[in-house]
């Protein structure tokens, strides 16, 4: 039995100024070149499910890789889409939940870089485990990276009954705040509304503001709904939706999880 009390359709919070703020500031990191290998190595065509503004999707193409993109956000793949065109990449962009992902093609290698948990509930993220094993072809790899619940110190302490009492916290009176290189302003706040170690279902809002010479000219609140998995829980979901020689990775490096280990890769084979 699973225990659920979060709404059926899947939320996500990258919309608007939040999917701007996206394309303009998260265009590196250390993911980009490690799951570019497993691409690179036998695994195309390749699926970038959850792709965003194409943070590893665009680089991918732009080195001739065969890489689809999905994601739920209309918003991001629409500024995915605009930063191809400006880089000279065609890509297939699908509007898609990752529940409900159907697509015309089988992949070799599916990657799903901090999207896995995002959106929906536990109910959601087993459909999605399953379909991503339909979408590959026999032999084919998937994955996925998956931030530990205990990683982010701010959150983990609301798992306690007797600081849980506190949410939702106040808006903060500041967030990040960076100005893009044609001088638009972003900002974006963000707080804990839900935490529920039952479910491990956790709500998150986020204010995104943007701002041109000094004038507020976009504002908007989203929710972000996600569903955080312990690694070996992941791992025996992994096994239930049919994958076999799961493998795992710490922190997009070579050498095996530690308990020290924020991000872990799993590499599931069908
Ligand atoms: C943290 S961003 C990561 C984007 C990209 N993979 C990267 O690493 O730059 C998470 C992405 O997951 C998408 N997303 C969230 N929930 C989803 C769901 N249930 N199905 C498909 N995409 C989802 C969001 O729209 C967002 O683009």
């Amino acid at each position: 039995m699973t225990v659920e009390d979060t709404p059926p359709d899947p939320q996500t919070w990258h919309y608007g100024v939040v999917a701007r703020w996206w394309a303009e500031f998260n265009v590196s990191g250390p993911e980009i070149a490690y799951f570019q290998k497993f691409v690179e190595e036998d695994g195309q065509p390749a699926l970038d499910m959850a792709c965003g503004t194409g943070r590893l999707l665009i680089p991918y193409l732009r080195a001739g890789l065969d890489v689809d993109g999905c994601d739920i956000s209309a918003d991001m793949l629409a500024l995915c889409r605009e930063r191809a065109e400006r880089e000279g990449v065609s890509p297939n962009l699908y509007p898609q939940a990752m529940h409900q992902l159907d697509l015309p093609r089988k992949y070799r290698t599916i990657i799903v870089c901090g999207g896995f948990g995002l959106g929906g509930n536990r109910q959601h993220d087993l459909e999605a485990l399953r379909r991503f094993h339909d979408h590959l072809e026999p032999g084919g790899v998937l994955v996925l990276d998956n931030e530990v619940p205990y990683s982010d110190a701010r959150q983990w302490r609301y798992w306690l009954k007797e600081d849980r009492g506190s949410l939702p916290e106040a808006w903060p009176q500041t967030g990040s705040r960076r100005r893009a290189s044609d001088g638009t302003e972003y900002e974006l706040l963000s707080r804990i509304v839900r935490v529920d170690p039952l479910s491990q279902g956790v709500t998150l809002e986020m204010r995104g503001s943007m701002w041109r010479d000094g004038r507020l000219i976009e504002q908007g609140e989203h929710v972000l709904q996600m569903t955080l998995y312990f690694t070996n829980e992941l791992m025996l979901m992994l096994v239930g939706a049919g994958f076999s020689d799961v493998v795992l990775r710490g922190d997009y490096t070579e050498s095996e999880p530690t308990s020290q280990t924020d991000f872990v890769v799993f590499i599931a084979r069908k």
